[in-house]
């Protein structure tokens, strides 16, 4: 990769990047593990590259200002109208993660207030019911068993999710809805990563699973529309089944699944990759979980973590921080250009498609003091803020980002004081494998045993 061509088939290039045949020759890793290729692709063509790709035209962008361009001081030339998105609609439909313009302005308006700080007080109680459980499971076990922590964290998260926006108990059926999701995923993944895919009609396996998974998530759904009957109740089901348009028409019920099922998939598979690898890095620096531990005894001693301890929690808070920086679970953002634009002095013509990856800006050496280590101290101090951006930026800032932090910090300080954390014989960090999220390769296998 060091040439710098100047127009694929008729489209003119506006900045270096990789020829045809160097990408074709890619393929392979793209395929295997597109972050590597991202990689390789920055390191020899700088922050803006272009790849050899006539329609659309595609570029990475790998700087501050030219996510800032894009996710904030542009925002309005950028659509959603992606590969990524639009697969990600075969499970989610038109909800808010996917909409654009004036229907995601309107959805967002609605479902704000769910997210209010008033409800996060809510959400904290649940995160304590969530972390009891998981502590109680984990105090049950012999000493020395192998788990993958990275499974209690899916099902803590999905009940977290389901128990504070739809006032729904999924303890028994989270690991059905979990699995229904990560397997529509899968095949969203497989789906985004080949140019050409088979149309969602024919029978072909894939299809056949995404189906049979989409089916099982709106089974769960409508079960939780019906449970709910006509009370509607303040959290996010409850606004969306009060509120009416101009003409005093509820909403479709169609439009009350995409929501939800939006908020299943972009609740709780996050939440739980980060809180994952939070676990994975703890393990692996096992002084940084004794830290956790003092601070969480200092700031409630003698009983539980809750809500109010939350903001004082601030080397925890650091600690998820720093995992949001080297696995952060949204590893790339990707946006459709409506018209022209100029991103850091590059031409860039409407309809070009960009891709920013948070885990390459995460890790720009330019950025970040030795930018592959582990040190959340770092965050104990002022960050450059568009270089750190686990959860976009802009007017489509991820609307869950306090839930999250609140829900990952609660976790981590109650179960690092009770419990310690530590690699099996052997064990080592696992690689990450870029799925819709950044899920570690075979799980995430720990010791867990009482402090
Ligand atoms: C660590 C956890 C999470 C991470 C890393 C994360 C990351 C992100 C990112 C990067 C975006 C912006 C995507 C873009 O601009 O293209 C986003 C949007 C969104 N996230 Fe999250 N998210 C997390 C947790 C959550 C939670 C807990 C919820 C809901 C309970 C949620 C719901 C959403 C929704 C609905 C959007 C679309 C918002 C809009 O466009 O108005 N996320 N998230």
């Amino acid at each position: 990769m060091s040439k710098r061509p100047t127009s694929f088939l008729g489209t003119p290039a506006t900045a270096p990047g990789p020829l045809g045949p160097d990408m074709l020759r890619a393929f392979g890793v793209i395929r295997k593990n597109p972050l590597e290729y991202l990689h390789a692709v920055w390191r020899e063509y700088g922050d803006i590259a272009q790849f050899p790709v006539p329609r659309p035209p595609s570029y990475l962008v790998n700087s501050p200002s030219g996510v800032r361009r894009v996710l904030v001081d542009n925002a309005r030339n950028y659509s959603k109208s992606t590969i990524q998105y639009r697969a990600l609609s075969l499970v989610t439909g038109e909800g808010l993660l996917t909409s654009d313009g004036d229907t995601w302005r309107g959805q967002r308006r609605i479902l704000q207030p769910a997210f209010h700080h008033s409800a996060l007080e809510d959400i904290g109680s649940h995160v304590s019911e969530a972390t009891e459980r998981v502590a109680r499971q984990w105090a049950g076990l012999p000493i020395g068993t192998v788990i993958d922590v990275d499974a209690f964290m899916m099902g803590a998260a999905l009940e977290v999710v389901a128990a504070s926006l739809m006032s729904t108990d999924l303890t028994g059926r989270s690991s059905d809805i979990a699995a229904a999701t990560l397997e529509a995923l899968d095949v969203v993944v497989a789906r985004a990563r080949v140019p050409i895919t088979p149309p969602g009609w024919l029978p072909t396996p894939a299809n056949r699973v995404l189906r049979r998974s989409v089916a099982r998530l709106d089974a769960a759904v409508a079960e939780m529309v019906e449970a709910r009957g006509s009370d509607s109740g303040e959290d996010l089901l409850g606004m969306l089944l009060s509120v009416r348009d101009d003409a005093g028409r509820p909403m479709a019920i169609s439009e009350i699944r995409d929501q939800l099922v939006t908020f299943i998939v972009a609740g709780h598979e996050t939440v739980a990759s980060a809180l994952g690898w939070a676990w994975g890095l703890i393990a692996a620096h096992p002084q940084v979980g004794d830290r956790i531990a003092q601070e969480a005894d200092s700031v409630a001693p003698d009983r539980v973590i809750t809500f109010a301890d939350y903001r004082e929690l601030t080397y925890t808070r650091a600690v998820i921080d720093e995992t949001l920086r080297l696995y952060p679970p949204a590893w790339l953002i990707t946006r459709s250009a409506l018209g022209n634009d100029v991103i850091d002095g590059v031409h860039v013509p409407a309809g070009a498609l960009i891709i920013m990856s948070p885990w390459l800006l995460h890790r720009h050496p330019q950025l970040w003091d030795q930018p592959d280590e582990f040190h959340p101290e770092r965050f104990l101090n002022e960050v450059e803020r568009f270089a750190h951006i686990p959860f976009g930026a802009g007017p489509r800032l991820c609307i869950g980002r306090d839930f999250s932090y609140v829900e990952s910090v609660m976790m981590v300080a109650q179960l690092a004081r009770r419990f310690t954390v530590r690699q099996p014989p052997g064990g080592q960090l696992p690689e990450g494998d870029p799925l819709v999220t950044i899920r570690p390769r075979g799980g995430m296998p720990l010791i867990v045993e009482p402090r």
